[in-house]
């Protein structure tokens, strides 16, 4: 475990906010993590666990703990006759994991590729890209129970995943410390190119009968023409969920915008996109000081230099206001805001 004071954030979030933590502890095995609850000074501190910092949005210094999450190791650790069972520590970059599955022809993953942060956050919100989301290919995941020391597994339905959703996120949150996940991967393929964009880069890219890799590379394309990098430009993907709506309210906006995009859900709701609302509302591309919707993908709020936190909140709530005054509504942040905020 190292220790360090006054840690600078910036180089640990995505939106590369100059925030400063109170403490910032670096961990790599369960032992270590326990230590650092073991130490007087920092027990009487709050503390919240960070892996990559891409979905985190600091409004002001943290005035506690910060628990950065350097699990790493990847591991096959059974297999069946159809499918590896596969453990990677949560500090490991979710991308090279990723990589690494595709090298080893361990298949299942490959939407997911180029998402950025870590193995260990993928299920609290239950990441998501191109028609595949991390409940997909999920067994397993073993997590320290703050309140005890203990070290608990959750299966699938422990976990309670929903879209962008797991009970990490709700009623547990800030109770558990996830150690480690084990995917189920697929040793026959099952491609999912359903998703339009994957299709058209598949055939853009001249290939008739993608394999794994393939798909992958597809994904990094149409990612890298839409996302911002944000080793480039601060940012942490999309800063809203897409909304949800029951059918009475999706008929009543279809009334009203014919081109509008939506997606049937298997209860009988309609997915809406948060990305067309924005844009429609006007703010795509429209920046303010040093914080706007990115131009190309109206979803991802940036960071076009030093914001503060607290002004790319205060931005969010100017279009979050602004697309339930023009559309009745609420958009919820998908982004996990950590300090104090201001309605
Ligand atoms: P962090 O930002 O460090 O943490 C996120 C939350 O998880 C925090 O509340 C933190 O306390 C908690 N947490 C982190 N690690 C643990 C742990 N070990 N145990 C318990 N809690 C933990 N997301 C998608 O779903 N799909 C996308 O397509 C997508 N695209 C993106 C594109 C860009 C350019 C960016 C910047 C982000 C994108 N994201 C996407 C969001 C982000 O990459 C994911 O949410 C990712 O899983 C966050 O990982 P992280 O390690 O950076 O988490
Ligand atoms: N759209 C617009 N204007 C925009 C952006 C999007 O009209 O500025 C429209 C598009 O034309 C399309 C629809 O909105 O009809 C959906 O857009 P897109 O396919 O780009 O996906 P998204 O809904 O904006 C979601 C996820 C992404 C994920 C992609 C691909 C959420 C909140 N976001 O974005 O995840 O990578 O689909 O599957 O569900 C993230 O969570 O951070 C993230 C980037």
């Amino acid at each position: 475990m190292t220790l360090s004071a006054e840690a600078s954030l910036k180089p640990f979030n995505t939106f590369g906010i100059d925030a400063r933590a109170r403490y910032m502890a670096r961990f790599d095995s369960r032992d270590a993590l326990l230590a650092v609850f073991d130490e007087s000074r920092l027990q009487a501190l709050p503390h919240m666990i960070l892996g990559g910092g891409s979905n985190v949005l600091f409004t002001d210094d943290y005035d506690g703990v910060i628990l950065k999450n350097e699990v790493r190791g990847i591991a096959c650790i059974e297999e069946d006759d159809e499918h590896y069972y596969v453990r990677a520590g949560a500090g490991e970059n979710w991308h090279h994991f990723v990589l690494h599955c595709l090298a080893q022809g361990w298949a299942g993953l490959e939407n997911l590729s180029l998402i950025p942060g870590n193995v260990g956050a993928g299920p609290m919100q239950n990441i998501g890209a191109y028609g595949v989301e991390i409940k997909d290919r999920f067994h397993s995941l073993r997590a320290l129970e703050i309140a005890t020391g203990r070290v608990k597994e959750f299966d699938a339905a422990a976990c309670a995943f929903g879209y962008r959703e797991s009970v990490f996120k709700g009623p547990a949150k800030g109770q558990y410390i996830i150690l480690d996940v084990t995917f189920r991967l697929l040793k026959e393929p099952r491609l999912s190119t359903h998703y339009g964009a994957i299709s058209s880069e598949l055939q853009r890219m001249g290939i008739e009968n993608p394999g794994i890799q393939d798909v992958s590379r597809a994904v990094i394309s149409i990612r890298e023409s839409k996302l911002p990098n944000p080793a480039v430009l601060g940012n942490a993907g999309s800063f809203f969920k897409n909304p949800i709506v029951d059918e009475e309210r999706f008929v009543g906006l279809r009334d009203r915008f014919a081109e509008m995009p939506h997606y049937p859900t298997e209860d009988g709701k309609y997915k809406l996109a948060a990305g067309w609302l924005i844009e429609k509302a006007g703010w795509k591309g429209k920046r303010m000081g040093q914080v706007g919707m990115h131009a190309q993908q109206a979803l991802v709020l940036v960071n076009y230099g030093n914001a503060s936190g607290r002004e790319l909140w205060e931005h969010s709530q100017r279009v979050l206001e602004d697309v339930q005054e023009k559309f009745g509504i609420a958009l919820e942040r998908e982004v996990n805001v950590i300090g104090p905020v201001e309605v």
